[in-house]
């Protein structure tokens, strides 16, 4: 194994109910990066897991009549088939109910208050349940809490906190001299110039009001506040603090925290704070990603325009499902759902320009070579050159976006070298120099489609890698130095006897775009309440 490592985290998910479209973006994200970081030599790991602490988990399953774990343990099955069906390659699932996090947390708690950091007080403010989160009566935007706009109530109780101010200063510090800590830049600026530098409240770190927590070891009528468990599953899921932390020596700081939008704050000011506290060192980038949202806003049952990545698996596969997510969040932003952006995704990218390439290429190296790939013979003509030059342009590209985690930008480089690629049989007319019995020239563009194709299967493998795979084995490329990364900027390699298969099954298949949007309407409908 290599001994250059890659840790990097989803945030853990609220098992509070099925998991739709926006959710899972998170997930195909950080798996995509993963497995781009695995292809490129890194021992690299991915955690996910379940938030399942706190009094909403509580109230949800006390509504279906289940106790919580009962609940939580059937939310967990679910879990991790959802990321099974989606081929998330997590390394490690942590559930914050387990032993081997609540141990863990029970310590830290007991360290923080040693050491000063925790102290007891009392605690009056206003609380949204939904959000898990405190506010002051200033906070609140018409009474209602300021995330998401629903109905707060008044809570007064003895409650320990945590003295954020004495770090403060570190944490400026930090800032200036990570100025990439926090991307986009645009939420760095937002959280240092709104919330850190005016100064920080201390925050207040255990309840009373429920029980549904992990109990503070030396006053247990407390629970332990739902953010500070769950931030700190980044390290006990490596085993800090416990008999074996040998994953944690090996991954820890990581390398890439990936969260939300809504949820920064927490990642970019207390989990920094906790593991000063602590004195561990911080993560190296926490990138918060934008929000899914549906033309009408955002998704919700109520509207009934909820999208369930089931729905779209089943229907049109998961590979396209994949795409349509890396592809349509550019870096930091907000991403639309909608049916017709769907299907074109679909039909544009992925079957006319990917799959109808695949399709003519085989045919003609059938047509003209009888399948067998023509040996590599330098550049013949000025085409041949000018696509080799762009290509290699483009991954150079692609690999630059890859690296700084733009991956829709890297995906468009990508077919950017797809969409030449079909240029050059334009350009080339293929029919034409077989007609003329121009053979030298036409066996070089045989060779630059397959060798095109092949790279476009190494770039997308990341992300598709069942459409990648079909590329490889339609081609008749089953050599392991020709899947691998590093062979990427290589035009010489085919040099064996290649042989594409006789007739490739289409990687996509054209979908009827006006049956296929009401199609889509009609199962997010289905989801309304
Ligand atoms: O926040 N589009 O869990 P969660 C994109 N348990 N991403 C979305 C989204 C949308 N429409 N809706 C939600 C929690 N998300 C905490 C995390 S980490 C120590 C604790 C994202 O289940 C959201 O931003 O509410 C978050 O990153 C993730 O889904 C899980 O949200
Ligand atoms: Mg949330």
């Amino acid at each position: 194994m290599s001994d250059k490592t890659f840790y990097i985290t989803t945030p853990i998910y609220y098992p509070s109910g099925k998991f739709h479209l926006g959710t899972a973006y998170t997930t195909v994200l950080a798996d995509t990066i993963k497995r781009y970081k695995k292809f490129r030599g890194y021992d690299s790991r991915l955690l996910t897991g379940l938030d399942e602490h706190g009094q909403k988990i509580q109230e949800v399953a006390k509504k279906q009549g289940k106790t919580p774990q009962e609940y939580v343990d059937e939310m967990a099955d679910y879990a991790k088939k959802i990321w099974a069906t989606m081929e998330i390659n997590y390394d490690d699932f942590i559930r914050t109910t387990e032993s081997r996090h609540t141990k863990i947390v029970e310590e830290i708690f007991d360290r923080l208050m040693d050491q000063g950091d925790i102290y007891k007080g009392e605690y009056e403010g206003w609380y949204c349940t939904p959000c898990e989160t405190f506010f002051t009566e200033t906070q609140l935007v018409d009474g209602k809490c300021p995330d998401c706009g629903r109905e707060v109530h008044k809570m007064k109780e003895e409650a320990y906190f945590f003295n954020m101010k004495k770090y403060t200063d570190r944490l400026i510090k930090f800032y200036e001299e990570h100025p990439h800590f926090i991307e986009p830049e645009s939420r760095r600026n937002e959280l240092f110039n709104n919330f850190i530098k005016p100064g920080l409240e201390d925050l207040c770190v255990t309840r009373t009001s429920f029980d549904w927590g992990v109990k503070v070891r030396k006053d247990p009528k407390h629970v332990v506040y739902v953010w500070l468990d769950a931030l700190v599953n980044y390290i006990t899921a490596l085993g800090y603090l416990s008999n074996d932390d040998q994953l944690f020596k090996k991954y820890w700081p990581a390398n890439l925290q990936l969260v939300g939008k809504d949820i920064i704050r927490f990642h970019g000011i207390y989990w920094p704070i906790f593991l000063m506290a602590l004195d561990l060192p911080l993560p190296e980038k926490i990138y918060a990603h934008g929000f899914l949202m549906m033309k009408d806003g955002k998704m919700s049952k109520s509207k009934g325009n909820v999208v369930y990545p089931e729905m779209l698996l089943n229907r049109y596969g998961l590979d396209a499902t994949r795409y349509f997510l890396l592809r349509e969040f550019a870096f930091g932003q907000d991403a639309v759902f909608s049916p017709e952006g769907f299907v074109e995704r679909f039909n544009f990218d992925l079957c006319n320009d990917l799959g109808n390439l695949l399709n003519r290429t085989i045919g003609m190296v059938n047509k003209y070579f009888s399948g067998i790939v023509p040996k590599y013979n330098g550049c013949k003509n000025e085409a041949d050159k000018k696509l080799e030059e762009e290509t290699l342009k483009y991954i150079k590209k692609y690999e630059e976006y890859m690296d700084s985690y733009h991956l829709n930008n890297a995906l468009e480089e990508a077919w950017k070298a797809i969409s030449i690629t079909n240029k050059y049989i334009d350009e080339t007319m293929p029919w034409v120099l077989a007609k003329e019995e121009k053979t030298e020239e036409l066996s070089s563009v045989m060779y630059h489609l397959v060798e095109n194709l092949r790279k476009a299967a190494i770039m997308i493998r990341p992300a598709m890698e069942t459409t990648s795979n079909k590329i490889l084995s339609q081609l008749g490329i089953e050599n392991e130095t020709l899947i691998s990364y590093d062979s990427i900027y290589k035009y010489d390699l085919l040099q064996d006897d290649i042989k594409v298969i006789e007739k490739g099954e289409p990687l996509f298949v054209r979908l009827d775009a006006d049956v296929e949007t009401e199609y889509i309407r009609n199962e997010m409908k289905k989801t309304g309440v």
